[in-house]
């Protein structure tokens, strides 16, 4: 119920006995006793507060996606690291239908993409600042995240449900995505303190972090101000994301070519054979784990740029999260433990350290393209062998693959103005050098810079 109703001054009706009374008599009448709408109108924000509110929110969400995605790389543990690549497109979703909905609050985009708050912005770095995986996901889902479902649903309770029905709509569809995510977390935290993390650490991290949120007023930056904790990690030492890619003590890994054939030493296959072109694509969705961290860790690094390029960004990060757990799942069922095939890490770890628009064009322009250029006969194939299972992954991966060569064109776009030819030739030198580095080359060969074939081949996308 709403707790404080719109005042409705006592104005006089004109009313007339003739008329009144003909409308009784027309609807006792009338045949149909259609279900009666009990919604009451009323609520209390003006327009000018709604909005306010919805800007806070639509930030929040913002931050978060971008948040996450800057952890990406950091998180060892295989169903964090895909859960999360999901939950940041949550986030980012939740953004972009608080975005809309505010451009019906008499925002205009410009303002709304322009909207920046320096005590949030800092409420982030502290609980980007988080120790380990688990601390993250106290601050993300058990301080933040509650924090947040629970404004959504106080908002739904005390705005109009008949004026600003489209906001109660909004805030029903956002929490339709929280309500598994918190549990999940829930889930997953306790599954890190049953596997040894120290639960009194995280419940002081989660205290911490509940009186920083407190200090700012709340999500609302409505509540009463508490007492601001008096030492933050972030004012000790600025968060800086993570720039090498981690993987759980589960994984072997290599980095020192991209192929599989040589990584294994003996060959599994005879090469070129369908099944070894079958099992390197299934390797290679499985190892698109790196792909989590490569578009997750751009929406980072481009963060604030063009609200459109941070959406695409996050969809792609939730698309690339689907194509490793697509992998998982048909190495299991194709009679594999995931964790028997060792684990390609050569592009993540050249691109980690990276600048954005240089990683973006070799995942995007030599790893996605390089994909659509095999997958259609490999689809071919399958269908031709009655493979019904590689058929089937491999025709929804090539939909999701060309849509990431569409979005793509327009994050490249928002990362550089640099010219396609220099942007390529650039990029090509710089992951030369890398795979040089990594010993990725074969030995005593001298190399100029690499063909785009050359690196599709060397680093194995
Ligand atoms: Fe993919
Ligand atoms: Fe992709």
């Amino acid at each position: 119920m709403p707790d404080q109703l719109l005042e409705i001054a006592p104005l006089p009706a004109a009313t007339r006995e003739s008329e009144r009374t003909g409308a009784a008599e027309r609807r006792a009448a009338y045949p149909f006793r259609f279900p009666r709408d009990r919604r009451k109108i009323g609520g209390k924000h003006t327009v000018e507060e709604n909005a306010r509110r919805l800007m806070r929110f639509f930030y929040f969400e913002r931050r978060l996606a971008q948040g996450i995605g800057s952890w990406t790389l950091a998180i060892p543990d295989f169903e964090v690291k895909i859960e999360t690549g999901r939950h940041l497109f949550w986030h980012a979703d939740a953004a972009k239908r608080f975005r809309e909905r505010l451009t019906e609050q008499e925002k205009r985009l410009e303002t709304i993409d322009a909207f920046r708050d320096a005590e949030i912005d800092g409420f982030f770095d502290e609980l980007l600042s988080a120790a380990d995986t688990p601390e993250l996901l106290v601050g993300v889902h058990q301080v933040l995240g509650r924090a947040l479902e629970t404004a959504y649903r106080h908002h739904i309770d005390i705005t109009c449900p008949v004026t600003d029905a489209p906001t109660i709509r909004t805030l029903r569809q956002v929490l339709l995505d929280y309500e598994p995510m918190l549990a999940w977390a829930e889930d997953a935290l306790e599954a890190y303190v049953e596997g040894g993390v120290d639960e009194s650490r995280l419940e002081g991290w989660r205290w911490h972090l509940t009186r920083l949120l407190a200090s700012i007023g709340g999500v609302t930056g409505a509540d009463e101000r508490a007492q601001r904790p008096a030492r933050l990690r972030s004012e000790a030492k600025p968060y800086e994301r993570g720039e090498v890619p981690l993987r759980d003590s589960r994984f072997a890994t290599f980095t020192t070519t991209g192929d599989y054939n040589l990584a294994d030493g003996k060959l599994r296959f005879e090469e070129g054979s369908y099944d070894d072109q079958r099992l390197r694509f299934v390797r290679t969705q499985r190892d698109e784990v790196d792909a989590i961290e490569a578009f997750g860790t751009f929406l980072w690094d481009i963060r604030f740029k063009d609200f459109d390029a941070e959406y695409f960004l996050a969809r792609i990060t939730w698309d690339e999260a689907r194509h490793t757990e697509i992998g998982h799942k048909t190495m299991l069922t194709i009679g594999y433990d995931p964790f028997e095939l060792p684990n390609r890490l050569t592009s993540s770890t050249c691109r980690g350290p990276m600048e954005p628009e240089y990683a973006m064009a070799e995942i995007n322009l030599f790893g996605e393209i390089g994909v659509l250029k095999t997958i259609g006969s490999l689809i071919e194939e399958a269908r031709r062998r009655d493979d019904s299972l590689v058929a089937h992954i491999s025709d929804f991966i090539r939909a999701d693959e060309r849509t990431h060569v569409r979005k793509g064109q327009h994050i490249l776009k928002v990362m550089t103005d640099m010219g396609m030819p220099e942007l390529e030739l650039r990029t090509r030198e710089l992951f030369t050098e890398c795979l040089v580095t990594l010993g990725a080359l074969p030995k005593g060969a001298s190399f100029g810079t690499l063909t785009r074939e050359e690196i599709e081949r060397y680093i194995g996308e």
